[in-house]
């Protein structure tokens, strides 16, 4: 049996660890040896960071809570550097939700929902990159939805934040490559506060957050080169996502390129026989469509519409 993969030195940020996934990941690092800071919103009567890094203390292990919304993440980064002066993983994964229909939806359930899931990843991720560049080392871990990526009624706002994240995830692994910082996205589905409400109890009881865990401690650690994949996870399975591209069409850019010319070649356009993985803007080599544009007779030559029948 290869042996456990252990977190020791390593200093760890979860926000919205009070409960739930975040509460999940800080005990399980904890226990690998490293020092968390246990971040969550609470208020005077909600201890629920404390309740966590007591539970951690009392088995010996190192860390410290920390109440700042995570809007203000350069002050959570700053608790990780004055208790454990430096900081190597971040957790994104505070979260809320403010599900109406597209209908109902309001201005502030828009930006409540931006506030918290993209610009606090943001918040924590800026003030914790310099740390990690200059140290030659980082791990990111941001929290998308399948809301987001397949979309879900009633969650227009929820789902724009989630897959903004992984968008924001993608430059982030690029910009940190070179300095062995890596930055991944995670789908999770787990039974939380978040889920509770809106899942059956009998599912509710296969999904332990504790099944999220193992992929994100095995991102996170030293060995671990994966860097701006995005996986979906829970209930014990594991997998990752990628984009597919079909083959395409290539028109002639010119006049006959039309609406029309576009609708009589959709089959082929849509067609996923022979698909492409793209996995960098590079993959589309713009020079070489235009030079093979450029060779195609005009489509009203190749047998397209005419150009007088051009739907404009
Ligand atoms: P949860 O509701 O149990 O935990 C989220 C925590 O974030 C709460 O303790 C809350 O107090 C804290 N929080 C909220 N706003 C905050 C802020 N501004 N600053 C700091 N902390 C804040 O939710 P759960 O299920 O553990 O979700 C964790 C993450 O996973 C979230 O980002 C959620 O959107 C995402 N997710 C969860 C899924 C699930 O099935 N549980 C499905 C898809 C995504």
């Amino acid at each position: 049996m290869s042996s456990p993969l252990r977190f020791d030195g390593k200093v760890v940020i979860v926000t919205g660890a009070g409960g739930g996934l975040g509460k999940a990941y800080s005990l399980f690092f904890a226990s690998r040896g490293a020092s968390v800071v246990v971040n969550d919103l609470g208020t005077i009567t909600d201890a629920s960071a404390d309740i966590v890094v007591n539970e951690i203390t009392s088995k010996g292990g190192k860390a410290v809570a920390n109440y700042d919304s995570v809007e203000f993440g350069d002050k959570i980064v700053e608790t990780a550097i004055k208790a454990f002066g430096k900081i190597d993983i971040v957790l994104n994964n505070a979260g809320i939700l403010r599900d109406k229909s597209f209908t109902r939806m309001t201005d502030a359930d828009w930006d409540i929902i931006q506030a918290v899931h993209v610009k606090g990843s943001y918040k924590v991720a800026k003030a914790a990159w310099d740390y990690m560049t200059k140290q030659g080392f980082g791990r990111i871990i941001n929290t998308a939805s399948a809301a987001g990526i397949y979309g879900n009624f009633g969650q227009a706002n929820y789902s724009a934040a989630k897959l903004g994240l992984f968008g924001f995830s993608n430059t982030l692994a690029r910009e940190g490559a070179r300095k062995n910082v890596y930055t991944n996205t995670i789908a999770p589905l787990a039974a939380s506060k978040m889920t509770e409400t809106i899942m059956p109890p009998e599912i509710l009881a296969s999904l332990k957050p504790e099944f999220v865990v193992p992929l994100v401690a095995y991102l996170c650690h030293d060995s671990c080169k994966e860097n701006g994949s995005i996986f979906e996870v829970g209930a014990g399975f594991v997998s990752k996502l990628r984009w597919e591209r079909s083959r395409g069409v290539v028109f002639k850019a010119d006049s006959s390129f039309t609406p029309s010319a576009v609708a009589r070649r959709i089959g082929e356009i849509k067609d996923f026989k022979d698909p492409v993985y793209p996995t960098s803007i590079m993959d589309t080599d713009w020079v070489g469509l235009l030079e093979q544009a450029k060779q195609l007779k005009t489509n009203e030559q190749a047998g397209d519409l005419s150009f007088k029948d051009r739907v404009v």
